[in-house]
């Protein structure tokens, strides 16, 4: 389960540095979660102490820029009705290989950031360990705050001996690989709403933001496009003789896309929570921000190729940041590089197919009942 933490650091395939994607997704959710974190302090009355907690924190800064936006709007609201701030405790959780420290030693710049009258009353603190267990004392959270985590399972599902050439769902498979996936969904997605009913206070909230699908049918070409290019890369290798073909065979992500009918079925039959407002935020998979322009996949038949290279490249390394240390276990690293080279020469390849066809992201707001 460890290996299924991020790639840690700063360098250049790290998770820190290669996150703009999901920033750029969490930003589009932020007026949702001013709104929730709002109408939770009014409900509870103004608390003379916030529990907030960040669960899949992973390494850099994202964790910072939500809890920045948390906490800036408790003591705006709290100003606003003419009240003292709150004492603020801020838990950082993520799987205990995740790499806290990089993410620790972004936490004087949090504090500096703050606002004035909310300095030596906020409190960071790291919590390892799985979400889909127990974390935190029985109602004793207020909000919980959870980005790109929650397509990640709690193990690789059971049943997946047919999925031989793929690292994840392809077509054409049999629809028991699907169930098998689903199946597991249910069941993490479930237990995590169930640990959290149990830690979180009466008419506390959740932000949950998770990659999902549009389409109801989970073998359409768009709900799998980046582990295909990963499943390619690897069969390259293979015939290459650099990766034996029962490695490939065994391997498959613990991941799975829902579609919208898939989470709220769940939130609906664990029961413990409402559903406040649901949104779709698209992302488009070949563009990428830096600064504050963005660069857009529209170059057009006259391409200019480096620059499809380099945003190709940015795609190559976002995946990299995030299954690295899963493909580090099971192949060694001997063969990290020779991979994504080819991950690259096949996202190139197809780019004109890929280019224009959106990430599909949920954004759930719900209330413990
Ligand atoms: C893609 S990162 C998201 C990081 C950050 N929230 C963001 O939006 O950029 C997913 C994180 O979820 C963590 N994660 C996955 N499964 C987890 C689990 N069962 N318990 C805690 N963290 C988990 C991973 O270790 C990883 O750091």
């Amino acid at each position: 389960m460890g290996v299924l933490s991020m790639k840690g650091g700063d360098g250049e395939h790290s998770y820190a540095n290669n996150s703009e994607a999901q920033k750029s997704i969490t930003s589009d959710a932020k007026p949702e979660v001013v709104k929730s974190v709002n109408e939770m302090i009014v409900k509870m009355d103004f608390p003379g102490c916030i529990k907030v907690a960040d669960l899949g924190c992973s390494s850099g800064e994202n964790t910072f820029l939500v809890m920045s936006e948390i906490v800036n709007t408790i003591i705006t609201t709290y100003q606003q009705k003419g009240q003292n701030p709150p004492e603020i405790d801020c838990c950082l959780n993520d799987l205990p290989d995740n790499d806290f420290n990089t993410t620790f030693k972004l936490i004087p710049s949090f504090h500096e950031k703050l606002k004035m009258n909310i300095k030596g009353k906020c409190f960071v603190s790291g919590s390892p360990g799985s979400f889909y267990t127990r974390l935190f004392p029985s109602k004793s959270l207020h909000f919980v705050h959870s980005s790109f985590c929650l397509h990640w399972l709690s193990k690789v599902p059971d049943g997946l001996e047919e999925n031989k050439k793929n690292v994840y769902l392809r077509s054409p498979c049999p629809p028991s690989l699907y169930e098998s996936y689903l199946n597991q969904f249910k069941n993490d997605f479930s237990t995590f709403l169930r640990m959290r009913a149990e830690e979180t206070m009466p008419s506390g909230r959740m932000a949950l933001t998770l990659v999902g699908r549009k389409t109801l049918d989970p073998l359409s070409k768009d709900c799998f496009k980046d582990w295909s290019l990963v499943s390619d890369s690897l069969l390259d290798l293979v015939s290459e003789g650099v990766v034996k073909e029962s490695d490939l065979e065994s391997f498959n992500l613990p991941y799975y896309n829902p579609d919208e009918s898939e989470v709220k079925e769940v939130i609906d039959n664990e029961g413990s929570f409402e559903i406040n407002n649901f949104e779709t935020i698209f992302g488009l998979l070949f563009s990428y921000k830096t600064g504050r322009s963005e660069v857009k996949d529209d170059c057009d038949d006259d391409v200019d190729h480096s620059r499809r290279f380099e945003v190709v490249k940015k795609r190559a390394n976002l995946a990299r940041s995030i299954i690295e240390p899963m493909l580090v276990a099971h192949f060694g690293d001997a063969i990290i590089d020779r991979l994504f080279e080819k991950y690259i020469y096949h996202a190139g390849r197809r780019y004109d197919t890929l280019r224009n066809k959106p990430t599909v992201n949920f954004f759930v707001s719900l209330t413990r009942k």
